[in-house]
């Protein structure tokens, strides 16, 4: 079979029966190979409690299947049934203030409810019985954007008795948990884990070891809930894959373990933003990042399984896509690893909540601008997605991203403007900008492939942890640590038996003894006698011998002291962060590093344009991606050859132009 490419989410039961033979040509005129389908129609595959009809999906399958389009199944759960949810209102999810959250959206479940559960085994049975062996059926998604709507979710009795048997099972005896979560203070000692709550809305502050712990247990939850469908679908779908639709940098659920479960991981690419005036996500550092970190989740590429094809919003609406847009932001998803794209969704819904989160064709179901202009590019793209089957981009800078470091900063953030997702974007841009590929790595992952890895906000560590940092640098790498590093141990309790950043001072070289928040302030610095500003943080540190000062503080009572520093150890170096780099300073401090390592730009840097490779063992595929409404230039390198595009150099509005080289 021709591996496929090009989809659509596609919603059959909101359209009469009369429509869905137009609806199947026209994907096949606009050479779109697969939809995916059903994953929030639990009604309409059984409509009363163990009465099953798959009829109307089976038909659709069919007739799609008669113009060569193949299926995904969406597994329902993401939407439990009313006759379900009033026979048994427990499912119904409880928030951190005790109160019910009610039927009528979708997500309306606790994912440990054992009833929910066994509704659940038997609806996915029946299904993967009736489409396992279908031959139109190429893949799953078990529910839909899990861990989306599940933020503070879910604090009932059954995900409070869950919560008490994950801790006996980490920690053995209530001791060992008292000893865990530091229970003496304020007198929260625990004589029995049926003692412990789920957390809900308190008085005053809340317990920093049992929160992380919490979120620990909540993503683990989801993982379980994944895992009951997974094992369903793999015994009876032997030859089918099973994925599911990410969304980027969400926390809920520790998107790496999930991963463990999928054949590959998928992802909502969203540029336009979600219903609010103005996101981060239209900024294209943002953007770019989000499909770097989707890539590094199993390390290997991933499809987009909603890729915007419209105007996005539910109540309030985001722009047009301009001309060309919606194949730039396509491509830019391809550029960074996607091996196909599924554009979210076929048909602009006339009812409920998504009525105006727009599709390729309109309300009108009449094919518009959208509809021409993405037919193009899959007639264009398709061909060169074969030939480029297989290849990846392969970085030489790492950004290690982890959720524990995450949680650990949602429950702490310190300054109200410091995030740790946000902080790693930071860096990002910078890199981004002077087009610097970047892949992103788990702390488990492998780190020497790397010649530079930026690790900001190590904040909870591990001695095996820190061996591995010691260790990627002596064996040669250039790693960047940052302020807030070694911090805690992974109890989320302050380390203390060493000055910070602690046993890591002997990679970085200093020792912190002070620290200033610098809430309502910035911090003026010194870098190649050029004053900078910073922002957030300042660690006030000591110098171990031979480590140099880079940059150094030019205002506040710490004027003169070390703000960032390179320390050489072993084959590498060390550099340390004490602070928050402003973003002329940030730019300044990445040049200074790649310049050490001798990692340089793909292409010199034009402002709008995106540069991304991917390759394989014989070629290099370049991707110059214009995000702007404008012509842009670039300077084409050396022995290319024309895969996409005419004019190497010249790009027209949203263009984007491929350039092969081989490899030596
Ligand atoms: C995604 C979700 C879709 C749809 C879309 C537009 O997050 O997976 O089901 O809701 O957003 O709102
Ligand atoms: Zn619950």
């Amino acid at each position: 079979m021709k591996e496929l490419h090009f989809g659509v989410d596609y919603y059959p039961e909101h359209w009469e029966r009369e429509r869905w033979d137009r609806d199947a040509l026209l994907m096949q005129e606009m050479g779109i190979q697969m939809v995916r389908m059903a994953e929030f129609s639990w009604h309409k595959l059984e409509p009363r409690e163990g009465s099953y009809d798959f009829g109307w999906l089976d038909e659709a399958i069919a007739l799609l299947g008669k113009y060569g389009i193949y299926t995904i199944v969406g597994t329902p759960t993401a939407a439990p049934p009313a006759w379900m949810i009033n026979k048994h209102p427990e499912i119904l999810p409880i928030d951190r203030e005790g109160r019910v959250r009610g039927f009528g959206g979708r997500h309306h479940d606790c994912q440990s409810n054992p009833v929910y559960r066994e509704y659940i085994r038997k609806l996915v049975t029946k299904m993967a019985q009736h489409y396992g062996e279908n031959p139109y059926v190429i893949g799953w998604q078990p529910d839909n954007e899990l861990g989306n709507s599940h933020q503070e979710l879910c604090t009932c009795a059954s995900c409070r008795s869950r919560f008490q048997d994950w801790l006996q099972k980490k920690y053995g005896t209530a001791e060992e948990l008292n000893r865990a979560w530091g229970t003496s203070f304020w007198s929260q000692e625990y004589n029995d884990f049926s003692e412990v709550y789920a957390p809900r809305l308190t008085v005053t502050g809340e317990n920093p070891s049992a929160m992380l712990d919490w979120k620990r247990f909540c993503s683990d939850l989801i993982v379980d809930f994944t895992r009951e469908q997974t094992e369903i679908i793999r015994k009876y779908a032997k030859n089918q894959f099973i994925t599911h639709n990410y969304m980027g940098f969400a926390d809920k659920v520790d998107y790496y373990k999930l991963g463990e479960l999928l054949d590959f991981v998928s992802h909502d690419q969203y540029p336009g933003g979600f219903y609010l005036p103005r996101t981060p996500h239209e900024e294209n550092h943002v953007l770019a990042a989000t499909l770097d970190v989707v890539r590094s989740y199993k390390n290997q590429p991933f499809w987009i399984m909603e890729q915007q094809s419209g105007i996005t919003g539910w109540e309030i609406m985001g722009r047009a896509p301009e001309p060309g847009q919606l194949s730039a932001w396509a491509m830019q998803s391809i550029a960074h690893g996607a091996d196909a794209v599924v554009f979210f969704r076929w048909r602009t819904c006339a009812m409920g909540t998504e009525q105006y989160w727009h599709g390729i064709l309109p309300h009108s179901g009449n094919p518009g601008r959208r509809y021409r202009e993405l037919q193009d590019f899959i007639q264009e793209v398709d061909p060169l997605m074969d030939y480029m089957h297989g290849s990846m981009p392969r970085p030489e800078v790492g950004i290690v991203f982890s959720f524990e470091q995450e949680y650990a900063f949602r429950i702490q953030p310190h300054h109200k403007d410091l995030s740790y997702t946000g902080q790693v974007q930071k860096y990002y841009r910078a890199l981004y900008e002077k087009n610097i590929p970047v892949d992103f790595v788990s702390e488990e992952g492998d780190f020497k492939k790397y010649k530079i890895l930026l690790a900001p906000l190590q904040y909870l560590m591990s001695p095996e942890l820190e061996e591995k940092y010691m260790d990627y640098v002596r064996q040669g790498g250039h790693l960047l640590l940052t302020m807030r590093t070694g911090v805690k141990d992974r109890n989320n309790f302050c380390m203390t038996e060493r000055e910070l950043p602690g046993r890591l001072s002997e990679v970085a070289g200093i020792e912190v003894l002070e620290y200033d928040c610098l809430r309502n302030a910035e911090v003026e610095v010194l870098f190649h006698g050029r004053k900078f500003l910073a922002n957030i943080w300042s660690d006030l540190m000591r110098l171990l011998p031979g480590t140099k000062v880079l940059v150094a503080y030019a205002s506040e009572f710490y004027a003169g002291e070390p703000c960032i520093t390179a320390h050489p150890y072993g084959d590498g170096i060390c550099y340390y962060v004490g602070t928050e780099p402003g973003e002329a300073l940030m730019e300044a401090l990445v040049d200074e590093i790649l310049s050490r390592a001798e990692v340089n730009s793909i292409l010199p840097p034009v402002q709008g344009v995106e540069c991304m490779f991917r390759e394989n063992d014989r070629e290099r595929f370049l991707f110059v991606i214009n995000h702007s409404g404008q012509e842009k230039c670039y300077e084409a390198p050396q022995g290319y050859q024309m895969l996409k595009g005419v004019q190497a150099g010249c790009l027209g509005a949203y263009e984007t132009q491929i350039l092969k080289i081989g490899k030596s």
